[in-house]
């Protein structure tokens, strides 16, 4: 079993009987092994989890902090090799798997340092007569066991964005991994086993995707926290009324470039990297330009030179900008996508190939506003530019959508930044560059199909919690 990955059921390296191969998506090669949890496997990481809630709660702050630190320090001290297997199992461009490597040690470390000032507030209560001598002292205390599914896109730092909340406030946590990308969650099993943490704070393991829905059911995991399919979070939703759910769902994140923008060329770079960055396969990739006709051929010409100019291949090339999909299969839906956009009078400006699981940057004008690739979620190297005649237009079009996660907005103008911050129906507006930025304290979330509650580190350990008062009476106040 030595070339056999473990999972962990509460801090313990563990194996299962049914093999899971992981595969380079670049050419389906094997990059590593491991194996699903067992049916008793799976229960007792749930019950480890269930049985530790009340350690986990009282922990003190320095046991839990000095953890999320050691961590922090232990994936820096592993940087490289956690980069090379998430650019293994996923086929991201090795310079975007570092950067996620990298955010992944801050995530930690914002917690641990979250987690030192993570306190209760006092009150009087004697602003009336009735309660003289009385006094509150609430704190926020977790909601319980925390079931964690995560996807394949970023399979390192939308784990830890899970993990180390919790961890912060004292709540155990079962992480469930996506089956095309487990390895870089299972090593960062093993760092989180290396801690003083008590062994039900933390299991991670393999459960296929269809027998997810048993644990999304069971009682002991009160908190469901998922990032994924649009479908999968309203499933979950629909079968769990009662749980507390955060579902982080998909997007198609828009852009309006304003005729006052100084800097088209910095705006074009920005916009086409950030269109394919990861083979598009972000919630938050730029997939629709809107700009003020009065620079629209400044612009377009500007991106295409620039998407022209990204460098294509094999993820592990230094060179390389836009790596595969993560299948065959969903390159060919991609595909489908272009094509049923050009059926319908879209024009190619470059790109609209595939090679395998590799599709082409691409970049499509006159796009029918119904056409797939306009209103659903293309999650691939894919853009679309649209002339608009005023910004009201282009702030209509981008709410004109049933995602609402990031929107960007380039303008000097303060009075068009606040007024698209006001109207836009979104998660997070940015000002000056693509939606396509998120630094891990900040809030992220979105409306709409896009989901429901927000992660960034204090933002998920709110959302992990809820305040208990204790009210004291009979003080000498
Ligand atoms: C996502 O694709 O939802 C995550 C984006 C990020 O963390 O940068």
């Amino acid at each position: 079993m030595s070339d056999v990955t473990p999972f962990w059921i509460a801090g313990t390296p563990a194996h299962g009987q049914q093999p899971l191969e992981v595969t380079h998506p670049l050419d389906g090669t094997s990059v590593g092994r491991t194996t699903y949890a067992e049916p008793e496997q799976v229960e007792a990481a749930v019950d480890a989890a269930h049985s530790a809630r009340h350690q986990t709660a009282a922990l003190p702050v320095h046991v839990r902090s000095g953890a999320l630190d050691q961590v922090a320090r232990r994936i820096i001290a592993r940087s490289e090799e956690l980069a090379r297997l998430i650019t293994a199992e996923n086929g991201k461009p090795i310079r975007w798997a570092r950067a996620e490597v990298s955010r992944a040690a801050a995530v930690f470390r914002l917690a641990g340092e979250n987690a030192r000032t993570w306190s209760g507030e006092v009150q009087r209560l004697d602003t009336e007569s009735a309660a003289e001598g009385r006094l509150a002292y609430t704190v926020r205390v977790p909601r319980g066991p925390v079931l964690a599914i995560t996807p394949f896109n970023f399979p390192l730092n939308l784990v830890a964005h899970k993990v180390a909340p919790a961890i912060a406030v004292g709540a155990p946590v079962v992480i469930k991994p996506a089956p095309k990308t487990p390895l870089s969650a299972l090593l960062l099993g093993e760092l989180l086993a290396q801690t003083s943490l008590p062994p039900g704070a933390v299991s991670v393991i393999n459960v296929p995707d269809d027998t997810a829905p048993d644990l999304v059911a069971d009682p002991r995991l009160p908190v469901v926290s998922f990032t994924g399919s649009g479908p999968v979070g309203a499933s979950i939703r629909a079968a769990v009324p009662q749980k507390h759910v955060t579902l982080e769902l998909g997007g198609n994140a828009a852009v309006v470039v304003c005729a006052d923008w100084s800097d088209i060329s910095c705006a074009a770079d920005r916009i086409a990297t950030f269109a394919n960055y990861q083979g598009g396969q972000s919630c938050v990739g730029v997939q629709r330009v809107y700009v003020e006709r009065s620079r629209l051929h400044e612009l377009r010409s500007a991106i295409v030179a620039a998407v022209e100019s990204l460098g294509v291949g094999d993820p592990a090339d230094e060179a390389t900008h836009v790596g595969p999909l993560i299948t065959v299969e969903a390159a060919q839906r991609v595909e489908s996508w272009v094509q049923e956009a050009v059926d319908a009078g879209a024009r190619v400006l470059t790109g609209g190939r595939r090679d395998g699981s590799t599709y082409a940057p691409t970049v499509l004008e006159d796009v029918p506003v119904d056409a797939k690739v306009s209103c659903e979620e293309v999650f691939g190297p894919v853009l679309l530019i649209h002339p608009v005649d005023s910004v009201d237009e282009a702030l209509a079009l981008v709410n004109d959508s049933r995602y609402g996660l990031q929107a960007g907005v380039f303008t000097h103008d303060l009075r068009t930044a606040f007024r698209a911050h006001r109207e836009l129906e979104v998660g997070g507006v940015v000002i000056g560059d693509v939606p396509s930025y998120r630094a891990d304290q900040m809030p992220y979330g979105g409306t709409k199909d896009s989901g429901e509650g927000r992660e960034g580190v204090r933002y998920a350990m709110s959302d992990f919690t809820y305040d208990r008062v204790m009210v004291l009476t009979g003080l000498p106040l």
